[in-house]
């Protein structure tokens, strides 16, 4: 089978630890896999291997030096930030994934991850005291939250002499990752996308709300994988804790009647719709617009039917492709294949929400996709990332097959 790679246009942003001698090794693999490469050196990076390593192994001008014009008289990294499919970041050192947590901007590898739409992949290596302090583990969550892919470290042998978590993964596993992530490649550009993610929240009073357990993450990692496979992607979102994943437009809103709103402002500006969010099927009748105060007596509120958004979308003539989510505490597929028929939908996913270690607030899921047409497909408990790309490979399959034919 043909690599992913073949043809892509990689860039390789080496940083200064001694790991920085075996991505030469992944470059050369990269390079014989028919990718064209570029390489990016920090200045500490120089201190373990050489510019000419890797220009002489991708044949292409080593990136040093920030200032640096190409033959278009653009500035080089800005033009390669734009044209590449991935960003591979090795060695990721303690110090370079403080200075990416931190929005930083002062040499050639911070300033094209900042600038770059493509995906970035870090591979992380230092010494394991090093990886293990509190610091550089919250600068890689964060840094996973905003949509970067890690892969590693690897427990082992430390240049220190030491043996612990921090060896760059092997070239051999960097290359899987990057063959991964390039499966998808822009398979999906062009195509526009709504997606909803969180939990609805409806007023009590002003500072109470009837609300729900949805963390937002199925939503907002089904609108990063959109945008890594060249969507563009509206994110409708109710209130979560998570950051925006980069280049997506971020709506946001509290209430179902203001997810309604949202959603049919963009009806004609969308091809497809994902209706992740959790909407709440009631909201109080009449808010209170003080805060309710204790009273000793039992409190009655009167709550009335929210409309069902995504079943009113679904009745209109023409409307864009719809997927819905089945959130069931331990209901058979055949609740969900109603659920899809009733709302008028084109594929619903199935997630049995009462159990363990997925669904709601996981950074997992086990879902079941059931198309109006065709075999449901069962998946495995995956990260939610992974349902995600599954769920849009289904996605641009139906958009393929449909008249609606935006691909
Ligand atoms: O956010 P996470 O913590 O990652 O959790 C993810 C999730 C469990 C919330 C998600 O995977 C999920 O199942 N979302 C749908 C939750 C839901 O509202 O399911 P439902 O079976 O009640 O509704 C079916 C579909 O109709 C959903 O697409 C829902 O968004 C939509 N709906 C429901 C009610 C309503 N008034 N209007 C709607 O459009």
């Amino acid at each position: 089978m043909t690599s992913s790679v073949v043809g892509c246009r990689i860039a390789v942003a080496v940083c200064g630890g001694i790991a920085a001698y075996k991505v030469a090794s992944l470059v050369s693999q990269l390079v014989r896999l028919d990718a064209q490469v570029d390489v990016l050196m920090t200045e500490e990076a120089k201190r373990f291997v050489s510019a000419l390593t890797f220009g002489a192994l991708t044949h292409r001008a080593v990136h040093e030096d920030p200032w640096q014009l190409d033959n278009q008289g653009e500035i080089a990294h800005i033009a390669l930030a734009r044209s590449i499919d991935l960003l591979v970041v090795a060695p990721a050192t303690a110090h370079t994934l403080a200075r990416l947590a931190h929005g930083l901007a002062d040499d050639v590898v911070t300033l094209i991850a900042l600038a770059t739409p493509a995906p970035v992949l870090l591979a992380p290596a230092m010494d394991a005291g090093m990886y293990g302090h509190p610091a550089v583990t919250e600068n890689v969550t964060t840094l996973q939250q905003r949509g970067y892919h890690v892969v590693g470290p690897r427990s082992g042998r430390l240049a220190s002499g030491l043996t612990g978590l921090g060896r760059l993964a092997e070239p051999d596993e960097i290359v899987a990752a990057v063959e991964a992530l390039l499966h998808w490649r822009r398979d999906l550009a062009g195509v526009r996308i709504a997606v909803t993610a969180g939990g609805t929240q409806e007023p009590i009073d002003p500072v109470r709300f009837i609300g729900n357990r949805s963390s937002g993450k199925m939503g907002y990692a089904i609108a990063q994988a959109a945008v890594e496979r060249g969507a563009n992607v509206t994110l409708v979102s109710a209130p979560t804790s998570l950051p925006a994943p980069p280049r997506v437009t971020q709506v946001a809103i509290q209430t179902a009647l203001e997810l309604r709103e949202a959603l049919h402002g963009l009806l004609d500006q969308v091809d497809v719709i994902i209706q992740a969010a959790a909407v709440a099927d009631y909201r109080v009748a009449d808010p209170e617009t003080t805060k309710i105060k204790r009273s000793g007596e039992a409190l009655v509120l009167e709550l009335v039917e929210n409309p069902d958004i995504i079943a009113g979308i679904g009745a209109l003539p023409q409307h864009p492709l719809l997927v819905g989510f089945a959130a069931e505490t331990g209901a058979h597929l055949d609740e969900a294949r109603a659920k899809l028929r009733r709302k008028g939908l084109d594929l619903i996913v199935f997630n049995d929400v009462s159990k363990q270690g997925s669904g709601f607030g996981s950074d997992m899921n086990e879902v079941t996709l059931v198309p109006a047409r065709g075999e449901p497909e069962v998946l495995p408990l995956l990260p939610k990332l992974d349902v995600a790309h599954r769920l849009l490979d289904r996605v641009r399959d139906m958009l393929q097959a449909s008249a609606r034919s935006v691909l």
